[in-house]
């Protein structure tokens, strides 16, 4: 186990409410590629914020401060960004794992941290979790663990999670196939454990609280119990749902984010008058957009981007430091820090890496994924494979 190397580490650490949570940050994202080959999908920007200050944010408003990031995959850059969790009003820690742990694996890496009830979180999920609702839920059940629960429309990607009326589980079934599923409820990445759960789990070993641990813990009788709601959640391990998750936030479909301004402008923004704003649109700091330039929500620009004359922009994301040239159209599209696309390009439905160049005039198909670092000249070029 490596140590954050702060005042805390090793120590016993009481918080407000009295327990910890753990992040779950150490996923390779590879859903998400190509935007997760140099940015781990906890640091993804949504709204021009690292995804995981979304997650750190909903904890302090419930008073849960100590958090425990399990890592693996590209650490350093959340290290570098939330440091001490100071900033934030929280404590942070971090713990590496030298071979992926899976989830149960990686909260037993970090058993050292845990000495009460504890939650645990999928690093990717959005969701307004009411951790204080969850807790008392858990403890009022007495239960050994409790599992927070959501509908989505299709469960055959996710962990589908079977209860009596008295919200029990019974049954924990990983991925069903469409004839399997009986309920449209679903492991929403949130638990909370009893520390005495940790014993059921080898050290050492790659192991899953959904295939290994709550399974076991169902075969042998102990109370396990499901917590329903259907506040907003969002799993955002694709492209799909990336983008959907920003219609959503600016759309007011998650009632945790409201805006008081259609256009929500960052600091030091230089806008010609003439640019046309529909919609929601977020713009970063220290943007420039030059004249003629059109808008349309939802969309977000990442802080320091340059805009060029008569570039339209719908429906799509951009990270910081990408500068676009003059007449350029994209449509539905997602594109990573540090872009170079020049003059008269189209692009819709794309997903563009960090770094990348994409001379003037391509056209990229829909649904084209281009690679980090990647010079595309030509419009068959860009890699499908990623
Ligand atoms: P995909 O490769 O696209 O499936 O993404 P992923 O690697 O993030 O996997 P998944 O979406 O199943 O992971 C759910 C959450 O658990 C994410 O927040 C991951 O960062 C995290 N996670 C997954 N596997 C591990 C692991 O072995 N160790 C740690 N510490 N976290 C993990």
């Amino acid at each position: 186990m490596e140590e954050c190397g702060c005042e805390h580490c090793g120590k016993e650490v009481k918080t407000k409410s009295g327990l910890k949570a753990v992040i779950l940050v150490g996923g390779e994202g590879t859903r998400l590629r190509p935007l997760t080959y140099h940015t781990p999908k906890p640091m993804v920007p949504v709204l021009n914020l690292p995804f995981l200050e979304h997650v750190i944010r909903n904890l302090k408003e419930h008073n849960i401060t100590e958090i425990v990031m399990a890592q693996f995959y590209l650490p350093a850059s959340m290290r570098e960004y939330f440091g001490d969790g100071s900033k934030l009003g929280v404590h942070l820690y971090y713990v590496m794992e030298e071979t992926p742990m899976g989830s149960a694996g990686a909260v037993k890496n970090v058993e050292d941290f845990l000495d009460g009830t504890f939650f645990v979180l999928n690093g990717d999920i959005i969701q307004n979790r009411d951790f204080t609702a969850i807790l008392k839920f858990h403890r009022r059940h007495h239960a050994k663990a409790t599992v927070v629960l959501t509908p989505v429309a299709d469960p055959t990607h996710y962990g589908v999670v079977e209860t009596d009326k008295r919200n029990k589980v019974k049954r924990f079934l990983e991925k069903p196939k469409a004839e399997e599923v009986t309920t449209n409820m679903i492991n929403a990445g949130t638990w909370v454990v009893e520390p005495e759960v940790l014993q059921r789990i080898p050290p050492d070993t790659k192991f899953s609280f959904e295939r290994d641990v709550f399974p076991q813990m169902l075969a042998d009788g102990l109370p396990f119990y499901a917590y329903p709601t259907d506040n907003y959640w969002m799993d955002t391990g694709t492209p799909e749902n990336y983008l959907q998750l920003h219609r959503d936030l600016l759309s007011g479909k998650n009632e945790a984010y409201t805006f008081d301004t259609d256009v929500i402008k960052g600091k030091r923004c230089q806008i010609h008058p003439s640019v046309k704003f529909k919609g929601k649109v977020m713009i970063g700091d220290k943007c420039r957009i030059e004249s003629g330039v059109k808008l349309s929500g939802p969309a977000v620009i990442g802080p320091n981007c340059r805009i060029g004359e008569n570039t339209s922009i719908s429906d799509s994301v951009i990270w910081h430091d990408t500068v676009i040239g003059e007449g350029v159209k994209i449509k539905s599209s997602i594109l990573a820090d540090n872009c170079k696309i020049g003059d008269d390009v189209k692009l819709t439905g794309t997903v563009v890496g960090d770094h990348v160049n994409i001379i003037e005039g391509i056209q990229l198909k829909k649904g084209s994924r281009v690679m980090p670092g990647e010079m595309v000249k030509s419009s068959d070029t860009a890699s499908q494979k990623i």
